[in-house]
C-alpha cells in the first residue's frame, strides 16, 4: 500500500533504522536528510547500492528542494523523523531546535499540504503524513503517578520537548484544519545499534571503555521507559499502515529503569564480555555530576491504544537488547571512531567542563 515513502532524518539513529528495515522489505525510499552532527551516512551503508534507496542532503525547510521532490516521486507518504533531538544541547542552544522542529516542520507541512491538495480523491485518502515524536511532550511524572497515555495533557520542561510538542501541534492543526491525513507517533527513549554517543547508553559505554568517568547527572534516580530502536520502527510502519487518520499513538516498552540502574548494568555487561585490563569493575568510574536543569523526573508510556487497535508489542526484552547494543558497539569501532571527530569532542568539553 506505502510503497513509495518520503523520510526526513533518515541517516539518524532511528530514520535509519526505519530506512535499512522498509528498504529490505522492498519500500522505495527517498531519504531527505541534512546531515547535521547526528546524521551519518555510514549508518546506511548496508543499503548503499540499493536501487530503491534515494539519498537528498537537504533540509525540511527548504520549500523548492521538498516540492521538487514530491512532485518528482508522488509519494505515498511522508514521514518526518528530521529534528535535533539532544536535551542537553536544547539548553546550551535552543534556537536550533526552533528554527528545525518548529518551523522547519511548518514548512514541510506547507509544502506537502499543498501538493497533497491537487492529486486525485483515492490517492488523497491514502496518503500519510506520519510525524515522530516524543513522550517528552507531556512533561514529568512523579514516582507513582500512572503512566503517559494519548490523552494526557502536554507540559513540556525542556527547549527540545517544547519544540516538539509545538511540532505536535501544527501537525494537528493540518489535519483539523486543511483535512491532511496525519497520524502522529509519541515514544519513549530509544536504545540499540547506531545511536549518536551523546544519549546515555552509548555515552556510558564509550566512556567505561575508554577509562574516562561515567557522569551520572544527580542522584541518578531519573527514570525512562526504555524500547528498541527496532520495535520502535515496527510500530511505526503499524501505525502508518493500520493507524486511524487524525489520531496520535503512544509507543513504549513497559520497561521503566533509573539511570543509576542502566550504567551499573551496562558495568556489568562490560565487566562480563570486555573486562578492564585492572580487573577492577567498570563501576569504579561511576561518577555523579551537576544535575541537568529541568531535569524531569520519570517518563513511562501506557501503550494499550497501539497494542489494542493494532496489535503491536515490543519484540526485544530491554537486558538482552542492552547487551547486543553494548556488543554492536564493540564490533563496529570504525563507526564510533570516525563520528568522534572534533565535533564531537567540543561538545562533550562544553556540556560536561560545566558540571564538574
Ligand atoms: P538523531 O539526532 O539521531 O537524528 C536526527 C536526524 O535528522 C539526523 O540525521 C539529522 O541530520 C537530521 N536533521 C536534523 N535537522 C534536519 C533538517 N533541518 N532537515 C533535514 N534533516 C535534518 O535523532 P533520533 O534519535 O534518530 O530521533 C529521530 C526522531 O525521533 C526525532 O524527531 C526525535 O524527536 C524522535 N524521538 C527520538 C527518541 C529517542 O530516544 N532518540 C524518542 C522518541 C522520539
Ligand atoms: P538522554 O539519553 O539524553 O535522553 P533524554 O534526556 O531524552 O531522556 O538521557 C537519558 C537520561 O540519562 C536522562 O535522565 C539524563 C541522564 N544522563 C546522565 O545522567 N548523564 C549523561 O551524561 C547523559 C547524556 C544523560
Amino acid at each position: 500500500m506505502y510503497k513509495t515513502i518520503i523520510v526526513t532524518g533518515g541517516a539518524g539513529f532511528i530514520g535509519s533504522c526505519f530506512v535499512l528495515q522498509r528498504v529490505k522489505a522492498g519500500n522505495n525510499v527517498i531519504n531527505l536528510d541534512k546531515l547535521t552532527y547526528s546524521g551519518n551516512l555510514e549508518n546506511l551503508n548496508e543499503i548503499k547500492s540499493a536501487p530503491n534507496h534515494v539519498f537528498v542532503r537537504g533540509d525540511i525547510g527548504d520549500e523548492k528542494l521538498v516540492k521538487e521532490l514530491l512532485e518528482k516521486y508522488q509519494p505515498d507518504a511522508v514521514i518526518n523523523f528530521a529534528a535535533e533531538s539532544h536535551v542537553d544541547r536544547s539548553i546550551l542552544d535552543p534556537d536550533v531546535f526552533v528554527k528545525t522542529n518548529v518551523l522547519g516542520t511548518e514548512v514541510l507541512l506547507r509544502v506537502v499540504k499543498d501538493w497533497w491538495k491537487n492529486l486525485d480523491e483515492e490517492k488523497k485518502n491514502k496518503f500519510r503524513f506520519h510525524h515522530i515524536s516524543t513522550d517528552e511532550v507531556f512533561g514529568t511524572l512523579s514516582m507513582d503517578d500512572p503512566a503517559f497515555t494519548e490523552e494526557t495533557p502536554f507540559a513540556p520542561n525542556s527547549p527540545y520537548s517544547a519544540s516538539k510538542a509545538s511540532s505536535d501541534h501544527f501537525v494537528r492543526a493540518y489535519h483539523e484544519t486543511y483535512g491532511l491525513p496525519t497520524v502522529i507517533t509519541n515514544c519513549s527513549n530509544n536504545y540499540g545499534p547506531r545511536q549518536f554517543p551523546e544519549k546515555l547508553i552509548p555515552l556510558m559505554t564509550l566512556n567505561a571503555l575508554a577509562g574516562k568517568p561515567l557522569p551520572i547527572y544527580g542522584t541518578g534516580e531519573n527514570i525512562r521507559d526504555w524500547l528498541h530502536v527496532e520495535d520502535h520502527c515496527d510500530a511505526i510502519y503499524e501505525v502508518l499502515t493500520k493507524g486511524r487518520v487524525g489520531q496520535t499513538y503512544n509507543i513504549g516498552g513497559r520497561a521503566e529503569r533509573n539511570n543509576l540502574f542502566i550504567v551499573n548494568k551496562i558495568c556489568e555487561i562490560l565487566d562480563e564480555i570486555k573486562p578492564r585490563s585492572d580487573g577492577k569493575s567498570y563501576k569504579e568510574q561511576l561518577t555523579f555530576v551537576k544535575d541537568r536543569l529541568g531535569h524531569d523526573l520519570r517518563y513511562a508510556i501506557n501503550c494499550s491504544k497501539i497494542e489494542k487497535e493494532l496489535g503491536w508489542k515490543p519484540k526485544h526484552n530491554f537486558e538482552d537488547g542492552l547487551k547486543e547494543t553494548i556488543q554492536w558497539y564493540l564490533k563496529n569501532e570504525d563507526w564510533v571512531k570516525n563520528i568522534q571527530t572534533g565535533e564531537y569532542q567540543k561538545w562533550i568539553e562544553k556540556n560536561y567542563e560545566e558540571r564538574q
